[in-house]
């Protein structure tokens, strides 16, 4: 979604805002534009479309500046264009916005700007904030006073950064749901919506939280609340490189995540595996372990692909540590007045730890008294940061908008604490280090399935031109099917569905004929003589079937038209293996049908707006 950049500092800001940019793309985003002030004139320009774009247009004129915004948007209100790109202006042009979220109340403020005179030029809601600020600054207030008054009428979120020039020393920065971080350099300082743009200058760095306002300077800064008092923020460093986010050679960001997965799979696990004693150690969860042993029900809350983990962890937490789960779409639970109460222990799933609608969930649960969790990837982000305690799944940066290594580190981090609940619950070691042993072995599994990346590229070929697909799995695969469908379709923008393999007969089997391939997940586990049967169904009406199997399974072969083979495992951590194969399928067939893979239309990476 939206990012922002900022620099204040002694050096020309205008390459160093082209590189944040692009380092942000991957967050989502249709038009981008730069805001600087150069010899105390400001000066904006802006594109419809990539960085690319916007940077062939800044390489038409001679800029330099010591201090700058820059923006890309991704479209709430308004269509993408020039005009609704940021940075937004006062009538004046003295005055920039950059904004990140939503604001509310915006039509209300609108209609009452105009009614002083205030003209705008784009369909934003962002705009408002621009006249806005104006409207205090033109009663004498100085910047900071100004947009501190301006948020105090705005109902919404925001990730705000203004500059002014006729106070060119400084970015005013505030954040209200839509995450802001402050780089600090040696003589230069920087905003910015994550770290990516912030790690070739510095490593250390300062998280806004909800409510907060920063004035940054080039040798200095301040935070204080909206309400004007001030705040010590505790300096963080970041450990991460640039390597890290950077393609290493390989044509998309999604192609070298899948591949990195046998490492990343491995570092969820480094140091928290007690092979012999069939247990885990999560240095998170000590504190908390006794309440969340003892919950009578757990609740699993995320979105996307997140969910699609969360529903696998229902089932890993159900049949091991004999607990009730449910799973819960963010966005549903928090607007449904939950039934929560403090036996309750909820897990919050999240890559980003950004995602907007999860973020509410946990701040509604907390609210309930619950034992609320996060799951996150992203160190420091907001969920991380708020949860009462939680796991990092140490997947490391993922940058292409489809996620693919974090799900499968959220699964081996959703399998580390059914162990650590399991044992604590009485369940014998023996049966839990069946899964610690099995659990050691899954990286090298996982580096014998992806040999496998050239056959399931022809097979990509083979379906590339299809307009729908069906993904069909059972028990812990189920989820799978619709993980391998949600792929597909965000990156290939093939229809397709998943449905747990049984329910086929009960509708979508209407839909099986030779146009429609059919993907079974069909590991030998406890459900597949099951779903031999509906792989019957299927070819008995036509249908193309494409299997994911063990490789000793030789009877597949006979009842499908093409076979993935992979290394068996047990079963509770299939998903781990038969989940690969299908992120490689939909990256090859995105990539055959010519799409932008990293970067597919309408997405957001990190989705901060509800
Ligand atoms: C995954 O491929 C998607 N792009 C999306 O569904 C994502 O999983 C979802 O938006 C949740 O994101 P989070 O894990 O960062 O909260």
């Amino acid at each position: 979604m939206c990012g922002i950049v900022g620099y204040v500092g002694n050096k020309n800001c205008v390459p160093i805002l082209l590189q944040g940019l692009k380092r942000l793309e991957y967050r989502g985003y249709d038009s981008a534009g730069i805001g600087i002030i150069q010899e105390h004139k400001s000066v904006v320009i802006k594109s419809k479309g990539k960085v690319s774009l916007l940077e062939e247009k800044v390489n038409e004129l001679s800029l330099s500046s010591n201090i700058g915004i820059g923006h890309t948007r991704w479209a709430t209100h308004g269509i993408p264009n020039e005009q609704n790109a940021h940075p937004h202006t006062n009538t004046d042009k003295t005055l920039f916005i950059i904004h990140n979220g939503i604001i509310e109340n915006f039509q209300v403020l609108k209609n009452g700007l105009m009614a002083l005179g205030y003209k705008f030029d784009s369909d934003t809601d962002s705009e408002v904030f621009a006249h806005l600020i104006d409207s205090f600054l033109a009663k004498g207030y100085n910047l900071s006073k100004s947009v501190q008054m301006a948020l105090n009428e705005v109902d919404g979120t925001y990730g705000l950064a203004v500059i002014y020039s006729k106070e060119p020393d400084k970015i005013i920065a505030a954040r209200k749901g839509s995450p802001l971080v402050i780089g600090l350099g040696n003589g230069e300082n920087f905003i910015a919506s994550d770290v990516s743009p912030l790690l070739a200058y510095t490593k250390n760095v300062i998280y806004l939280d909800d409510g907060e306002f920063a004035e940054i300077y080039k040798d200095s800064y301040l935070v204080k609340t909206i309400a004007d008092e001030q705040i010590e923020k505790e300096i963080h460093e970041i450990d991460m490189s640039l390597d890290e986010i950077d393609k290493s050679g390989y044509a998309h960001f999604m192609l070298k995540e899948i591949m990195e997965q046998p490492e990343s799979v491995r570092n969820s696990m480094r140091g928290r595996l007690l092979v012999e004693e069939g247990s885990a150690k999560l240095g998170g969860l000590t504190d908390v372990l006794d309440r969340l042993v003892s919950s009578k029900r757990i609740v699993i809350s995320a979105c996307g692909t997140s969910w699609h983990a969360a529903l696998v962890g229902e089932y890993m937490l159900e049949q091991y540590a004999r607990i009730p789960v449910e799973v819960e779409y963010a966005s549903e639970f928090r607007y449904r007045n939950p039934l929560l109460s403090g036996e309750d222990s909820i897990l919050f799933i999240s890559q980003s730890g950004e995602t907007a609608d999860t973020l509410a969930a946990l701040r509604e649960a907390k609210n309930k008294g619950a034992l609320a969790l996060g799951i996150c990837n992203v160190v420091g982000s907001t969920i991380a940061r708020e949860s009462i305690s939680g796991v990092y799944i140490h997947a490391g940066p993922e940058i292409g908008v489809a996620s693919t290594k974090a799900f499968t580190s959220q699964l081996v981090v959703l399998a580390l604490i059914t162990l650590l609940i399991s044992r604590r619950r009485g369940l014998k070691a023996a049966e839990c280090k069946k899964i610690t042993e099995a659990l050691v072995e899954i990286p090298s599994k996982i580096e014998k399935i992806l040999k496998l990346n050239e056959g399931i590229e022809r097979l990509a070929e083979e379906f590339k031109d299809s307009r729908n697909f069906l993904y069909l799995g059972r028990g812990y695969n189920f989820p799978v099917a619709l993980e391998g469908a949600l792929k597909l379709k965000e990156i290939s923008y093939i229809h397709a569905e998943g449905y747990p393999a049984a329910e086929m007969k009960h509708g979508p089997i209407a839909l099986i004929d030779e146009d429609m391939p059919v993907v079974f997940i069909a590991p030998k586990d406890s459900t597949y003589e099951k779903i031999l049967s509906n792989i019957q169904e299927v070819r008995a009406r036509g249908g193309r079937i494409i299997a994911v199997a063990d490789s000793e399974d030789k009877e597949i072969d006979e009842l499908v038209d093409f076979t993935i083979k992979i290394p068996r495992t047990i079963e509770i951590l299939t998903p781990i293996l038969t989940s690969i194969p299908l992120q490689l399928l939909a990256y090859h067939i995105a990539v055959k049908k010519g799409l932008d893979v990293d970067q597919p239309r309408n997405l957001a990476k990190s989705v901060t707006v509800e």
